[in-house]
């Protein structure tokens, strides 16, 4: 069998998930499992967290119907509320909770006819300018919501967009302009994703929402005391398959972008795009061969991926790989890390691995 497999560490999400809770004491924290839990498989991350989370909250209604088939029964709430006006009647159904963000939401929603009123959170675009009501005509829809016999639980909801910089100014903004709006409607409020869960007390409200921390990725520009304790959930493992000795100049793989600086040993690892790993890895991005720091060395191809191994002696063809994560020596290669040597976000090399590699799942939770 191909050795590559995505191994989810259920107890270090768990952990990851009561850190976020310890952060904010005062808050609930929904545990944010969209993109299937950021590529870790949302329906066994729901289970391992089952426990301990009072609410999750997914994308979209075919995210949360996944979870209700597969026996998760508690509250989920839709970040982007319903695309369509007919997907009111599965909200119902499932006791879903909503966020509205447009006008023709909260039509179909003062129009459709529940079984009992529906979960409600508001979407004020604070300064994200992405998805929301302007900040100025948010308490007269608060306040038509309120007094609707469809709406229960109303809450106000904004995101943040910088929430993960050192610079405050345009964080400070947001939190103004949503601190007067809550004032004047004494209205509970979900604003913190990961990174003003970890950075910004003043941000936390009745609800967070934490995300990535939960994966064990640190979305903060500068490293603090809490993100280092964070775990790292999934760890890409995999084998070497093949070893190459290259002479001084010899050149590794397509276009021969990485040529041999002196007499190299060449690892050839089953990994590649064609599973999800970042094409765009430069030479030098982090490998760990039996648990030691290596680099890439040459282009990462569909299926396989090329490290020097030049100065790790014991490698040798099935010897351990670890693309990020935790190898079996108890070193850890951060995703981060990865990412940054990738010009990307850890979020988009977690929710990019692919079927290919296959998860398994690890931790008294699983
Ligand atoms: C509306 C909303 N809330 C919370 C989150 C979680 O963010 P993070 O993963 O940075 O914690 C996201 C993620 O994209 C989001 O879109």
């Amino acid at each position: 069998m191909r050795p590559l497999v995505a191994d989810i560490d259920l107890d270090a999400l768990r952990h990851n998930y009561q850190l976020a809770c310890r952060c904010a004491p005062k808050s609930r924290s929904v545990a944010v499992i969209k993109a299937d839990a950021y590529g870790h498989g949302a329906l066994a991350c729901a289970q391992a967290l089952e426990r301990d989370a009072p609410a999750f909250a997914v994308a979209c209604i075919e995210e949360a119907i996944t979870l209700r088939q597969g026996g998760v029964t508690t509250p989920i709430v839709l970040l982007e509320g319903i695309f369509s006006a007919d997907e009111l009647a599965l909200v119902d159904v499932h006791g879903f909770w909503i966020a509205v963000h447009s006008q023709w939401q909260i039509d179909a929603l003062l129009a459709a006819t529940p079984s009992q009123p529906i979960p409600v959170w508001l979407k004020v675009d604070s300064g994200m300018h992405r998805l929301g009501f302007a900040i100025e005509e948010a308490a007269a829809i608060w306040r038509k919501l309120s007094a609707a016999p469809n709406v229960t639980a109303l809450h106000l909801m904004s995101h943040f967009a910088t929430a993960d910089l050192q610079d405050s100014r345009y964080f400070n903004q947001q939190m103004a302009r949503l601190q007067g709006l809550a004032n004047e409607l004494d209205a509970p409020l979900c604003l913190a994703n990961s990174p003003a869960t970890l950075a910004w007390p003043v941000a936390h409200g009745d609800w967070n929402r934490p995300g990535v921390m939960l994966y064990g990725s640190d979305p903060l520009e500068v490293a603090n005391d809490i993100t280092q304790q964070l775990q790292p959930v999934m760890t890409l493992r995999s084998e070497v398959i093949a070893m190459r000795e290259l002479e001084e100049g010899e050149p590794v793989g397509y276009s021969g972008r990485w040529r041999a600086p002196r007499r190299s040993r060449i690892a050839v690892v089953a990994c590649g795009y064609g599973d999800g790993y970042d094409r765009h890895a430069r030479d030098g991005t982090p490998v760990l061969v039996n648990g030691q720091r290596c680099a890439i060395a040459g282009k990462v191809s569909m299926d396989m991926l090329t490290v020097d191994v030049t100065d790790v002696p014991d490698a040798v063809i099935g010897s351990e790989v670890v693309l990020w994560g935790r190898a079996s020596n108890g070193v850890i290669l951060p995703v981060d890390e990865v990412a940054r040597y990738c010009d990307t976000i850890s979020y988009t090399l977690l929710t990019g691995v692919l079927p290919r590699a296959p998860r398994r799942y690890h931790g008294r939770s699983a």
